[in-house]
Parts: C-alpha cells; structure tokens; sequence
C-alpha cells in the first residue's frame, strides 16, 4: 500500500493508553445493576445476563494468573466512523499481551461475513497498514441485522471451528442490542462463547451515564466543522450567497448541534427543538425567513444555515406522512413501479389520508418523490437521500418572493447547497478518537479474559487526559428499555437525542440570536495530528459542555 508522508509519520503514532490498563490489570466488581426503565420485562428477555454489575479495571501489582490462549472474532457493524481501525488495533495488542498465542480473527463486510462464514487472520503485519487511519476497509463492514436465532447458529458453527472464544461487535445502538441478545442466547444454551460491544457511530447518539460518546463523532464533527468555516470565509468574503448546509446524523442532531458551537453560523436547525415545538414545516420556513429578512435589514444578503439530517422526520405532520408512506410502500409498492413521477405521485397519494395526500402534494415533486424511494433493511426512510436542504431553500425563496411583494423584505437571496457526511466517516482519527477506540478496543481485551459476557467497553472520564481515563464494562441490559419497533414492543439501547435541557443545546440557544444578526463566524481550521496539545488533544464541545468544562 502506497502511503502520503502524513501517512507514514501518523502510523507511527502510539496511541495513549490509560493507566488503569497498563501493565497487568485486575478487575473491581461493582454493585448489580437494572436496566434504566421496564425492569421486569427486560429481566424476563435476559435471565442470565441481567442485573451484572458494572466493572472497572486497575492496575495489579502482583499478578498471579497464568493467562491461557484464546482466540477473539470481531465484527464491524454499520456506517463507517473515524477510529474502527484502532480498536481492532487496540483488541490485538491487548490480545497479544496477555498472551502471545492469543489470535484475532475478522469477519468480513459486517454481520454478513459472520453468518456465511467469511473471515480472516489479522496478523501483526496486516494490521500494522491500518493503525490511526480513518475507514473501515480492514475488513469491511454491513448493514446485515444480526437477530434470529438462525444466524446466530450459523455464526457459532464458525466459532466452534475457529475455536473462537468471544465476539467483539463494534456497532452502533442497534447492533450493540444485537450483541446483548446474542450474548444472552449464548449463555442460555451453554455455547461457552462471550459477547462483548463497542459503541461506535459518528451520530453521537449511543450515549448514557455510562458512555460519554460513541466514538468517530469527535473525528466527524472536526471534519465537517473545518469545511463549514472555509464555507462561512468565502461567504463574508462574496457576500452575496446563503449557504444551506445539511449535516449527517440519521436521527438526533447531535452532530449539527457540535458544529454550530464550533463554526457560529448564522442558523442552526435542531429537529429535537422542531419535535418539542410542534413545529410545521412553514413555521421552520418562516424561522428561516426571519434570519435572512432581518439581516437584509443591515445590508447583509448572504448567511450560513446548518440543517441536521434527521430534521424531516421530526417534524410532526412530516412524521406522519412517512409513517403512512412507509405502510403504503410496504403494502403496495409494486404498483408503483415503471409509472411516471406525475402518476407516481398520484397513485401513491390516493392511497394516504387527506391530510398526508394535501401535504404530500404541496411539497417540491423532487422532495415527494425522495420520500417514495424505496426503504432501507430496517424499512425506514433514507434520509440521507432527501434533500431537505434544497426544499427549504426553495420554500424559503417562494416565502421571501411572498414577502417582498407585500413590502415586508427587500434584499437578495441566491442559495448554495451541501451535504457533509460522508466525507466524515472514514477521516484519519483525531488524536482524541485515536486514543480513545485504542483503549475502548485493548478494554475489550481485559473485559474477554475476565470471562465477561454481554458487556459494553467503557472508557470513560474523556475530558481528564488520557492516562486518567476510567476503563471498565457495562452491562448492555443496563442500558436498555423497551420499545415499540414495527409494531412490537421490543428491547433496545435508549437512543440518545439532543437533551434540550443540556448545556451544549442551551449554551447553543443562548447564542441564537446574536449569531443571527451578526456575523460571528469562527474558522476551526483542519484537525491537527501534531503540534499543542490544546489544538491536538481537544475533545468535542458537546463533550466538554456536558462535563461542566468551559469552552
Ligand atoms: P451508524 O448508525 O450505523 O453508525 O450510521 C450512521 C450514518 O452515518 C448516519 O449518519 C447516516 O444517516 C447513515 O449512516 C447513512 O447510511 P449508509 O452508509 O447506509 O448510506
């Protein structure tokens, strides 16, 4: 493999590894634990794996056991996030030195490769072309949900021939759900096999009490925050563009809440602030409209608007239109098919119920038709194909052509549109994202030799230094609630949206209106691997907020 000099210099970076797992570790056992809500229904669904107690390593200083030789398989589950390559790193060289016998094993493409039996070896000499880059091209990753018993028989047939011993999965709230059902039927049938999870996903979403954040949102939001300020320079340079900026993050707005306390843009949408208001889409057009028409009013024809990614499907009357379009897709899609987009358009609409057919046929015929694509595995909407950011361009130029015919906005607009997302998730890791999925996978290491099952790697104190970072397990039941998903009341992770009583959205809203009328942009700059620790080693705003620090 061809390498840039930053390549090859970067390589050679040594993640900071906590103190609690140098040398030997020993593990502290804490008080047993219950899942956050509904109790007794998740206790029934995980008999043997309920209620562990969370755990937590330290040093030992006279280390007594003689570590036997096991062999670990993992799995890469989901979107991409800066960061993955260095927990398989991190698992093998804590593999490594418990005992040098020790061997990894991946499966390749996702959960897919698990349950069809396509591995690899990774070898010291494999992995070492990966170490502190972005991507998850080591070995691939999928969108394959991991849930039947089937699969999991198929998946332990490979196991029991790999004489693997525990399955690390790095995934998001969904597959770390998987992990902990996996870990349980396991158990239950005596497979001999362990589970252990990873919180992985640049959404930020897959956090608790217990995991500060997931890991890749550090990485992500640096990236999308460097071109956002580049974007907000050549605006005050030209004013004379309004840039429409949508971000990444299928559903909380996480990612666009970072960024804005980065970049200061002029406008930043938070869809959990549009879903608590009751927002329409007009009243979001007319939020809109009031930022550009005041700031004509200085002179100022030219703007920045952050727009998350999830925003469509938190608006309430939006939300019902593709709840009944999911159904009616579901249902009838077939017909559908080979139509023109005008037919389309009104075959689907006959099927919705006035209120949804009157709002599905007001909207842009590009936006309608976006929403009728065709669903993901999970039957959900891909939001990352719609684009709302040209939908509330065009909405907010009919409203200002409105506006200016009765005399109440007389300057110019003309839009610019961009979506950030991809370009995020397999970026080199920041120094933070580095040390932190190197320590959260060597964690995942200790948490297999202590014989743990149905635990999520935890790493937390993440504003301290890196030496001071605590590194323990979770038990993924602890985290879990129930839910209803396509019509069943199911056990899952808690997702976590953007808290509206939290300090990075209040800190955000306390600035609203200033940013709005004036022009107080700030220019991140790109992530820096080498230099000051305080440009180098800063962790996310949210994260710093969270943790009562100043930013
Ligand atoms: P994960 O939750 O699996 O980490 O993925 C998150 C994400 O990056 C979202 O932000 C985005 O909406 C989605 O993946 C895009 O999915 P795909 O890669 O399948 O296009």
């Amino acid at each position: 493999m061809k390498k840039s000099a930053l390549q090859k210099v970067r390589a050679e970076y040594q993640p900071k590894l906590p103190n609690d797992l140098q040398g030997d570790v020993k593990i502290k056992l804490g008080e047993a634990t219950e899942s956050v809500s509904d109790q007794e229904a998740i206790k029934s669904l995980f008999p043997h794996t309920y209620g562990m107690p969370v755990v937590q390593f330290e040093q030992d200083e006279n280390p007594q056991r003689v570590e036997e030789p096991f062999n670990v398989g993992i799995i890469l589950s989901g979107g991409q996030a800066p960061g993955g390559h260095n927990v398989v790193s991190g698992i093998f060289d804590g593999l490594k030195k418990l005992n040098k016998e020790n061997r990894l094993y991946g499966f390749l493409m996702g959960p897919g490769g698990f349950i069809n039996h396509q591995y690899m070896e990774l070898t010291a000499g494999y992995i070492a072309d990966y170490r502190n880059t972005g991507g998850f091209d080591i070995i691939g990753s999928g969108r394959t949900k991991l849930e039947s018993p089937e699969q999991f028989e198929a998946g332990l047939k490979i196991l029991k021939e790999l004489n693997i011993k525990a399955l690390v999965i790095i995934g998001g709230d969904d597959s770390n759900t998987n992990a902990a059902v996996l870990a349980e039927y396991y158990k239950n049938i005596g497979a001999g096999v362990q589970v252990i999870g990873v919180p992985k996903t640049i959404d930020g979403d897959l956090k608790n009490n217990w995991i500060e954040t997931s890991f890749g949102f550090d990485t992500a939001c640096k990236v999308y925050s460097e071109v956002i300020g580049n974007i907000q320079r050549d605006c005050n340079s030209a004013k004379k563009y309004y840039h429409f900026i949508k971000l990444m993050g299928r559903s909380a707005s996480h990612i666009a809440l970072e960024c804005a306390l980065e970049t200061q843009p002029n406008y930043c949408l938070i869809s959990e602030e549009v879903q608590a208001k009751r927002m329409t889409l007009d009243n979001i057009v007319s939020s809109i409209c009031y930022v550009i028409s005041e700031r004509a009013k200085l002179g100022w024809n030219f703007g920045t608007i952050l727009i998350p990614e999830g925003l469509i499907e938190f608006i309430p009357s939006m939300k019902s239109l593709i709840g009944e379009l999911n159904d009616v897709l579901a249902a009838h899609g077939e017909e559908f098919e080979g139509l023109d987009e005008a037919s389309k358009l009104e075959a689907i609409a006959k099927y919705l119920t006035a209120a949804n057919a009157e709002l599905y046929l007001s909207l842009p015929k590009t936006i309608a038709l976006q929403l009728s694509l065709d669903r993901d595995s999970h039957g959900n909407v891909q939001v990352s194909l719609i684009e709302t950011e040209s939908l509330l361009s065009e909405m907010v130029a009919k409203r200002l052509a409105e506006m200016a015919e009765e005399g109440e906005y007389s300057g110019k607009f003309a839009a610019q549109h961009h979506f950030f997302g991809y370009e995020g998730r397999c970026a080199d890791p920041t120094n933070f994202d580095a040390d932190y999925t190197y320590a959260l996978g060597y964690n995942a290491a200790m948490l297999i030799n202590a014989g743990l099952t149905g635990y999520m790697s935890s790493v937390r104190n993440l504003t301290d230094s890196p030496e001071n970072w605590v590194c323990g397990g979770i038990p993924i039941t602890m985290m879990m609630n129930m839910e209803r998903r396509h019509g069943e009341m199911k056990p899952v992770i808690q997702k976590a949206l953007v808290d509206l009583k939290g300090r990075p959205y209040l800190k955000y809203a306390s600035m609203r209106e200033t940013l709005a009328l004036n022009t107080l942009y700030q220019y991140p700059g790109p992530i820096q691997y080498f230099g000051p620790s305080e440009v180098c080693d800063r962790p996310s705003m949210t994260l710093l907020l969270e943790h009562n620090k100043e930013i």
